[in-house]
């Protein structure tokens, strides 16, 4: 493993120096709760419908918490509900009728449970005409669950064992702006064509999968696009070039050499961070002249010269890079 030498950042300077840390959180992963909804939430006494085992705040009446109860079944759900957290339960199925008291059910978090695809019916998600976050991570699915309905924003469905998406099953979903998909099985060939026309995509995650190429059919109107920890080798020429607004982009952890990136492969004009760590490249490739976190450590670099950015972006300005790693220890930042 090749080590940047520590005489050589004087160099570069101030490029290395300053903190961190984006927005890396923007789009992360939490449960939330629609208290900007209800200004004064507060867990009270269950209001006199609501499933037993649950919990209905009287004073925040469209949710029901129904979450760490080793539920084996969806609730009864009383209309009315908008909001319903099955988090950690031991959920295996969910019938075409589990929601029919509450079609116009907004969230539906069913982390943690057992779902597996064979065991929820084929329009369980359809008739929500209002659903806007499905979260469904940490199951036991093999496909995507779909049809979905046109109005979702979120949607999360990481730690399963996904190896499928069916082409054109997020199809029309306009207003579709997040997806989370890390830590599946998908490949590139399962995936491509999944996404296509998802005109109000900003955030996908396709981390920790086993994608060995770049899949092709990326709305190109995302922001924060992350391919951290698959078996990606080569970039295809052009290929980040039709990003409109591409502004973060992962491949940490993949298989890039030099040799499987065109020069101008990063040159992505409104690229703000860039993580190519723990790849095998040998060269810091070109990238464009508006970046700013540019992550490299642990790669193959051996030396490193003013030139190697001057090539690109002309020895009077050091570029806005606020912080260049590229050490060769094992720990990351994130
Ligand atoms: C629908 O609501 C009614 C009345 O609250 C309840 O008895 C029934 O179990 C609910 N059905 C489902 C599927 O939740
Ligand atoms: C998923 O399936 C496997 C094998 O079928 C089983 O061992 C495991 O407990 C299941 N996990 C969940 C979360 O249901
Ligand atoms: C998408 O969002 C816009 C703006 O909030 C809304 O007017 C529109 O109805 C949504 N589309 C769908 C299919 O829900
Ligand atoms: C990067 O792209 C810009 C145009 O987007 C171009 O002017 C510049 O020469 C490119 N840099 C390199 C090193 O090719």
């Amino acid at each position: 493993m090749a080590t940047m030498h520590i005489q050589l950042i004087p160099i570069i300077g101030l490029l290395l120096m300053g903190s961190v840390f984006s927005q890396y959180a923007q789009y992360g992963y939490d449960y939330g709760s629609p208290d900007d909804y209800y200004s004064n939430f507060a867990m009270g006494p269950s209001t006199a419908n609501c499933a037993p085992e649950c919990n209905c705040p009287a004073n925040y009446p469209s949710a029901m918490y129904c979450d760490n109860l080793k539920l084996k079944k969806i609730p009864m759900v009383p209309s009315g509900i908008q909001y319903l957290y099955l988090q950690n339960n031991m959920i295996e199925g969910i019938d075409d009728d589990a929601f029919k008291n509450v079609t116009n059910l907004k969230w539906l978090i069913l982390d943690h449970n057992h779902l597996t695809n064979a065991n929820i019916k084929k329009n369980a998600f359809s008739k929500l005409k209002e659903l806007q976050k499905l979260y469904i991570s940490f199951n036991n699915l093999t496909e995507l669950v779909g049809p979905l309905p046109k109005t979702m924003d979120d949607l999360r469905v990481t730690n399963n064992k996904l190896a499928k998406i069916t082409p054109n099953i997020l199809e029309g979903l306009e207003n579709l702006t997040v997806v989370h998909l890390q830590h599946n099985k998908l490949k590139e060939d399962s995936i491509s064509g999944a996404f296509k026309g998802l005109k109000s995509l900003v955030y996908l995650d396709l981390s920790y999968n086993e994608l060995t190429k770049l899949p092709m059919g990326i709305p190109s109107g995302l922001s924060m696009l992350y391919f951290d920890n698959n078996k990606i080798s080569n970039i295809p020429d052009e290929y980040f070039q039709g990003f409109k607004g591409l502004q973060y982009l992962r491949l940490s952890n993949n298989q890039l050499k030099d040799a499987g990136v065109p020069g101008n492969a990063f040159n992505i004009s409104t690229l703000l961070e860039l993580d190519l760590s723990f790849n095998s490249l040998s060269t810091i490739p070109a990238v464009n002249e508006g970046l700013e976190n540019l992550y490299l450590q642990v790669n193959k670099i051996q030396k490193l010269t003013v030139g190697s950015f001057c090539k690109v972006i002309g020895p009077l300005d050091y570029s806005r890079i606020r912080h260049l790693r590229l050490d060769g220890k094992q720990h990351y930042p994130i």
